[in-house]
């Protein structure tokens, strides 16, 4: 049975509408009612698909996940509609109307681009995921925007398209693929297909990519959501060598200056915890010099300032205890200060969070909320308490 071409039929449609947002405990149930009517194949395929729609909603809103289709590696692989759409509007803004998306998976890129007005090709070898693509086209009324076709990016003509777009699997039998020369296709294929688009390229490649494997003529960007780094793009027609880290919801964006590593200076009044983004594009620097800060240790991107100051690219805590590791004392002062939410965050430490908190409040009670870092100040272990600002 071919899952998708039945799901599409009118009965698959129709059954897909009635198993909407059924709860795991009701599936046998729902199921087994379905089944007097209906053939149990397609019952199954209209429940496989109902969950991976509940999967899709926190990357889709509800909205599109409810509409598109998925398969259970698609759903996994797909850019978060948050991302696909910041990148979409910065192709715009550089004048691409039309680009070839390879690799496009079940079409979470695609998606956003043709929103974005952006003529796609949009391909992809397996013929499931390309028929998904398809169908997600269809689906959200971008067909005419969006040609899927399945095929092998590799033999694909893109010159006549302004742009290209690469997000190559970086997941294989064995889980997830760190060497980018192990991606399908390689990243050096990537880059030699970037350079040869006419106006501009991105390639989307894991947040971990060594610096180092940056090709110069490239820009990097790292990109985060709700405090998460989702991906880091290599961008081709920008500024090459540029480092940026880009942090949504926003987009905010930080563009590295090339400054050297901020000094080390003793903890004052403010700790500064920058984002993901900022730490993976290595531009601490440029955030310690907004804030007038330095780092509590040179291996160690907690930034300290006496003044607050805002700044989107870090959270600001205010200190009011610095100590040395010890569970003993930190319990201590806890109890004095009645402490009973806490919050562990750490940094070059091996401490586990979770059992610290159980040793040093172990019932917890106290009216007040703290956050313990559990790192090193120049070379030391130790410990930081405070609160957001
Ligand atoms: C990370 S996923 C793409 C996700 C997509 N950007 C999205 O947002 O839905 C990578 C896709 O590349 C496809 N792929 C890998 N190697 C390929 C090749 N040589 N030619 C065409 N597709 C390929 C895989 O089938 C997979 O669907």
């Amino acid at each position: 049975m071919n899952d998708l071409a039945d799901l599409l039929t009118p009965e698959g449609r129709a059954l897909l509408d009635e198993v909407r947002g059924t709860a795991p405990a009701d599936e046998l149930a729902v199921a087994t009612r379905l089944r007097r009517e209906h053939p149990a194949e397609l019952v199954s395929a209209a429940l496989g698909q109902a969950r991976l729609r509940q999967r899709a909603v926190a990357k889709f809103g509800a909205e599109d996940a409810q509409r598109m289709f998925f398969t259970p590696n698609g759903v996994e692989q797909s850019t978060r509609a948050s991302v696909a759409t910041y990148r979409a509007e910065r192709l715009k803004a550089m004048g691409v109307a039309s680009l070839a998306d390879l690799c496009c998976g079940i079409g979470g890129d695609a998606i956003a681009l043709a929103r974005a007005g952006i003529r796609v090709l949009a391909v992809d070898r397996d013929p499931a995921t390309a028929a998904v693509a398809r169908a997600n086209a269809d689906a959200l009324g971008l067909a005419e925007l969006i040609e899927v076709r399945e095929a092998d990016v590799m033999e694909v003509d893109t010159s006549g398209y302004d742009a290209v777009f690469v997000d190559p699997a970086r997941r294989g039998g064995r889980g997830r693929i760190f060497d980018p020369e192990a991606y399908s296709p390689p990243l050096s294929w990537a880059v030699e297909a970037a350079r040869k688009a006419s106006r501009a390229a991105a390639l989307k490649v894991a947040p971990g990519i060594p610096h180092e494997a940056v090709p110069a003529d490239a820009e990097a960007e790292w990109i985060s959501d709700g405090g998460d780094v989702k991906e880091a793009v290599l961008w081709f027609g920008t500024e090459p060598g540029a480092v940026r880290a880009t942090l949504l919801p926003g987009p905010r964006s930080l563009l590295g200056k090339g400054l050297p590593d901020p000094q080390v200076r003793p903890v004052g009044r403010y700790l500064y915890e920058p984002d993901g983004a900022v730490i993976r594009s290595h531009l601490v620097a440029e955030v310690a010099e907004e804030v007038g800060g330095g780092l509590i240790d040179a291996t160690i991107a907690y930034i300290t300032a006496d003044e607050h100051h805002m700044t989107p690219y870090a959270t600001a805590y205010e200190i009011t205890d610095q100590l040395p590791f010890s569970v003993k004392k930190l319990k201590a002062l806890l109890r004095e200060r009645e402490v009973g939410i806490l919050t562990v965050k750490k940094r070059g430490s091996a401490v586990e969070p979770e059992e610290l908190r159980r040793k040093v409040l172990p019932k917890p009670h106290g009216p007040n909320a703290a956050t313990v870092f559990l790192t090193r100040v120049a070379g030391a272990p130790t410990m930081l308490l405070g609160h957001p600002c």
